[in-house]
């Protein structure tokens, strides 16, 4: 069995998110979501509008999600990767390079985003209404 492992914040669940969570799926058999917590992204400054335990229980919810799990430091990888005997980490193009020292690990994979979508500009849409 082929386990992947991806990390994000999922707030305001949207078909980036979606997209992604499928081609991770896709690239193994057992797929793992780790989504920040509330407290971690406080130390990274950025507030979300959906609190951690719902976009927990969305990310859960999608199919192609076996497991999910909290990201709570930034240095909980290598640890998560030996936990679970996780064969692939897979990110999204916008951190391309930023983990290439899992590779001593596992596989490491950056999948292109998709366009024209982002938390982001989904807050900025709402809030110019
Ligand atoms: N993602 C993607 N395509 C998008 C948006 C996100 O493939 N259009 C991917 C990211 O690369 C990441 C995962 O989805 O691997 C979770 O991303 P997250 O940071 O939670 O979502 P964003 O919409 O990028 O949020 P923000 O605007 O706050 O950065």
């Amino acid at each position: 069995m082929k386990t992947v492992i991806t990390y994000g914040t999922y707030d305001l669940f949207h078909i980036g998110h979606l997209n992604l969570l499928k081609r991770a799926k896709a690239l193994g058999d057992y797929l793992i979501v780790a989504v920040s917590s509330d407290d971690f992204n406080k130390q990274k400054g950025k507030v979300c509008e959906i609190k951690d335990t719902d976009r927990m229980e969305i990310v859960k919810a999608i199919r192609y999600v076996d497991k999910v799990i909290p990201e709570t430091s930034w240095d909980q990888k290598i640890d998560d990767v030996k936990k679970y005997n996780v064969d692939v980490f897979v990110m999204g193009d916008d951190w391309k390079g930023k983990f290439d020292f899992l590779k001593d690990y596992c596989e490491v994979v950056y999948l292109p985003r998709t366009e024209g979508i982002s938390t982001t500009m989904l807050k900025e849409e709402i809030g110019n209404k």
